[in-house]
């Protein structure tokens, strides 16, 4: 008789487990699919995505020979606010606020103007529709954060904003100016002649002042290259590829324009991250060629130590479970973390058929990929409203079971009495009934 009871508290027990299993991973369920050339930036304990390239299965109606690719519209953000493992990232999607005009690829995103909006430098631009390029006449968009919408314009903006491009090299530096260096423009940007740039613009975020530098020595024409920022100032551009006259084809930079190493392979498509020491870069992945034939660059994984100059590469082989060779991913910085994300599979023999659709975590302090994150830091504070909700709710909850039970055990062995029985089935009832309220997303158990 007890021991139904009891059982009946187990079962109750794993039930609001489950329960809030289930609640946990619906807040998270969202799995993107596979994609390369999207874009990302950190905001605070957010990393927030937008776009990408997406293939089309071949089974699929929608295509053929010229449209391999659905670009995406999406947003959605990865929470570093509490542990995870990469088998399952906790991301969100925001499409259904903060859906982009357009679909996307091969832009910059970087955080600005105070925090409060990211703005999105060029890129392609298709309509969702009618698959045409040039969906807006804009090639610079903001996201608030705070609304979570897009705009093509900040009200007071002034000076000649950036002409239509993508694959420029952009960073953001600690005065909130933006520095945009090259970048392209071809048929996905609405242009029938392949032009390369070396034009370098900046604008500033709080000002809002579009400036052209028209700096006399700068370097040649070039896409595709990564822009990292210096403590003291100074950008590093890496890699990437050059044309001499509009309408060539673009011959692959050599890596060695200004540092020493041995066969280092161009590349375009790579990341580059500063990372917590502030004098190694580290380089990921990246491609030899476009299209369709994307052979991986070697070696993959580079560090670029910038102490002194000459730049010295240096290639070490990381540790733990290496992700495939990515190009046109994204490589973020949060503490010792780089936070690597989605992009081509490239291959050193084969055309690039596949695209990766996860999150990988290297311990940038021994360049190992680890999967596990957050796991031995101290514990970042949690989302309080969350675990304070859960808290709440599973402590009355338990608390009352426990209760329940030993005053149930007291109750049968004074009096063996045969009505507690219905008595806590009805009350357990009644607790479970009033459970987690809908909207509740409480942290997975730790
Ligand atoms: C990914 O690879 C395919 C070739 O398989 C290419 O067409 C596509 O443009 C690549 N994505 C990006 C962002 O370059
Ligand atoms: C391929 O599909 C796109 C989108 O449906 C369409 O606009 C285009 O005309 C198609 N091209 C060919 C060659 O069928
Ligand atoms: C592109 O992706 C969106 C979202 O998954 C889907 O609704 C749309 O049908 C896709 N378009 C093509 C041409 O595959
Ligand atoms: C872009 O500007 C051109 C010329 O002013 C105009 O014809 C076109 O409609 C505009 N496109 C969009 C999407 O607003
Ligand atoms: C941008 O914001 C202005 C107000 O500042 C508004 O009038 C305009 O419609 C917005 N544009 C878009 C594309 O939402
Ligand atoms: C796309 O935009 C660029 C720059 O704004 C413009 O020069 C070009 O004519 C546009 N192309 C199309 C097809 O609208
Ligand atoms: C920016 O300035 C440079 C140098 O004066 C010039 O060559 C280039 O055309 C300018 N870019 C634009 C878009 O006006
Ligand atoms: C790296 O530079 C940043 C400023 O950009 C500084 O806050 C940080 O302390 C520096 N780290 C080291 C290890 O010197
Ligand atoms: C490269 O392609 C070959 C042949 O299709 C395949 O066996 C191999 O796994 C691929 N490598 C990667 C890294 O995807
Ligand atoms: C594509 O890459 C993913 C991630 O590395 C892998 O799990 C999957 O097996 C690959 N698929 C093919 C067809 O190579
Ligand atoms: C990263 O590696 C260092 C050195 O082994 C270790 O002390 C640290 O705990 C690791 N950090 C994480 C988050 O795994
Ligand atoms: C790096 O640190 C991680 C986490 O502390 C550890 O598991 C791993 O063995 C270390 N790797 C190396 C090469 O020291």
């Amino acid at each position: 008789m007890l021991t139904t009871n009891f059982k009946d508290v187990f079962f109750l027990l794993s039930i609001i487990f489950i329960l809030s299993l289930n609640v946990h991973s619906k807040a998270h369920s969202f799995k993107p699919e596979p994609r390369g050339g999207h874009m990302a930036t950190l905001v605070n304990d957010r990393i927030y995505f937008f776009g990408g390239s997406r293939r089309i299965p071949m089974t699929s109606p929608s295509w053929n020979q010229t449209h391999q690719f659905n670009l995406s519209d999406e947003v959605f953000y990865l929470d570093l606010s509490s542990q995870f493992t990469v088998d399952l990232p906790p991301l969100t999607d925001l499409s259904s606020t903060s859906r982009m005009p357009f679909g996307s690829e091969r832009g910059v995103t970087v955080l600005g103007n105070g925090g409060v909006r990211i703005f999105l430098i060029g890129g392609v631009q298709q309509d969702m529709k009618t698959f045409g390029y040039n969906a807006t006449n804009s090639s610079f968009w903001t996201y608030n954060i705070n609304s979570q919408r897009w705009n093509d314009s900040m009200p007071g903006t002034y000076g000649l904003p950036l002409p239509r491009r993508r694959s420029t090299a952009t960073i953001i530096d600690k005065n909130e100016i933006i520095y945009i260096f090259g970048g392209r423009v071809q048929i996905d940007t609405g242009s029938d002649v392949f032009t390369l740039f070396d034009d370098f613009f900046t604008f500033d975020t709080l000002l809002l002042k579009w400036t052209n530098l028209s700096l006399p020595n700068h370097p040649s024409k070039r896409s595709h290259a990564t822009a990292t920022l210096m403590p003291d100032g100074k950008i590093i551009y890496i890699g990437g590829v050059t044309q001499s006259t509009p309408g060539e084809v673009a011959n692959r930079l050599s890596m060695n324009e200004f540092a020493l190493g041995n066969n280092i392979d161009p590349r375009v498509g790579h990341t580059a991250v500063l990372a917590p020491n502030n004098y190694t870069i580290v380089i990921l992945g990246g491609t030899q060629s476009y299209g369709l034939a994307q052979a991986t660059s070697h070696p993959v994984f580079l560090l670029l130590e910038v102490k002194s100059e000459p730049f010295q590469y240096s290639s070490p082989q990381p540790s733990g479970i290496v992700p495939p060779p990515l190009a046109y991913h994204t490589a973020t910085l949060y503490q010792n973390y780089m936070i690597v994300a989605f992009g081509n599979i490239t291959n050193d023999s084969e055309p690039s058929t596949n695209t990766s659709a996860n999150i990988y975590l290297m311990n940038l302090s021994n360049y190992t990929w680890v999967t596990q994150f957050g796991m031995t830091t101290t514990t970042p504070v949690p989302n309080a409203s969350d675990n304070t909700k859960l808290v709440v709710i599973i402590i009355p909850i338990f608390g009352g079971l426990v209760i329940i039970a030993i005053v149930g055990i007291i109750v049968w062995r004074f009096r063996r009495r045969p009505w507690y029985s219905s008595k806590l089935e009805s009350m357990s009832n009644k607790q479970y009934n009033s459970g987690l309220p809908p909207g509740i997303h409480p942290d997975p158990p730790k």
